[in-house]
């Protein structure tokens, strides 16, 4: 998808570009093939790690610039790297990227052993593990519920619990084990492994990641030209249930006025929607299974 990405966001070859999540750099690289010489990409991220690797990635290129960062905290890192500018695009991709999830020592996943960390940025907040250690039971459950939607949430917090009192829960191994145990004759749906929603919700938990995604949609807006487009591609329904109330309430005009005569410029919308929805192809799923829940929106601000 990431072609179609990018046909959408650039809007002028030229203009000052910003991909807020540049991950391992598979966006930031179609985006500098796409802009001319003018054209100008600030790419960042919150894991040092993607920082390392974009930065040797992007050795030889005057036009990028990359910054490390939450991207909850837009205004205020751009003004202090002194980026002050309106741009012609922003683009979030948003979750993990395969290279975190598939480094056993960061603890995304149930299928690497590895310590509980699921920190995105490393310096930043607890440890998954110092969290479920230490929270009540009400707390784990209500997180498992709230994020990953987990129907076994209450069952889940209470074997958590259950296990810590005899010894700290460590690794992705043992949390997977104690879930697995729970649900083990549950009904559940087949295709998905047991912890796929409890791994989700510590994620989401850890990182605040629902609270960094509406501080950025709030920002993003103020930062960007008129004619410039935001692009967000999300992998789960809550952050796309938030994309998607977020981009109807700026591009529709509030019911109760639209049936006025004439409407004053400030009840008119501040974008227009470029991109419904759209989902990755058959093909791409199939060369790529991660890809199969991403779905991609788009709007353009136009006052
Ligand atoms: C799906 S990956 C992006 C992959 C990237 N587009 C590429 O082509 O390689 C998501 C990235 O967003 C980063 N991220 C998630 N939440 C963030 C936040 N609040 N601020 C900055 N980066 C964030 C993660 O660290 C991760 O590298």
């Amino acid at each position: 998808m990431s072609t179609e990405v990018v046909n959408h966001l650039v809007v002028a070859r030229s203009g000052t570009y910003l991909d807020a999540t540049c991950g391992f750099g598979g966006h930031t690289e179609v985006i500098l093939k796409k802009l001319n010489s003018d054209g100008k990409l600030i790419a960042m991220d919150q894991d040092q790690d993607a920082i390392n690797f974009v930065e040797g990635k992007f050795t030889d290129q005057s036009r990028l610039k990359i910054i490390k960062g939450r991207f909850g905290n837009l205004k205020e890192l751009l003004e202090s790297n002194d980026l002050n500018f309106k741009f012609s695009g922003i683009l979030a991709d948003l979750g993990i990227s395969s290279f975190q999830l598939d480094n056993a020592h960061r603890g995304f996943s149930f299928q690497n052993k590895g310590p509980l960390d699921m920190r995105m940025d490393q310096k930043t907040g607890v440890t998954a593990q110092v969290w479920i250690n230490n929270a009540s039971e009400d707390e784990i459950s209500k997180v498992l519920w709230q994020f990953g939607e987990e129907k076994y949430s209450r069952k889940i917090a209470r074997a958590i619990i259950f296990n810590r009192m005899r010894d700290q829960i460590k690794t992705t191994q043992q949390l997977t084990e104690i879930i697995v145990d729970v649900k083990k004759n549950s009904r559940s749906k087949r295709k998905q492994h047991h912890a796929t929603k409890t791994f989700q919700a510590i994620r989401i938990y850890i990182n605040q990641e629902i609270d960094q995604l509406e501080m950025f949609l709030n920002d993003s807006l103020d930062i960007l030209k008129i004619g410039g487009r935001l692009c967000v591609i999300s992998f789960h329904s809550l952050e796309d249930r938030m994309v998607k109330r977020f981009f109807r309430n700026h591009s529709r005009i509030d019911p109760n006025l639209s049936k006025l005569p004439n409407l004053s410029p400030e009840h008119l919308t501040d974008c227009k929607i470029v991109v419904k929805r759209i989902k990755p192809s058959e093909e791409e799923i199939n060369s790529n299974p991660r890809a199969r829940s991403a779905v991609l929106r788009v709007v353009e601000k136009v006052k």
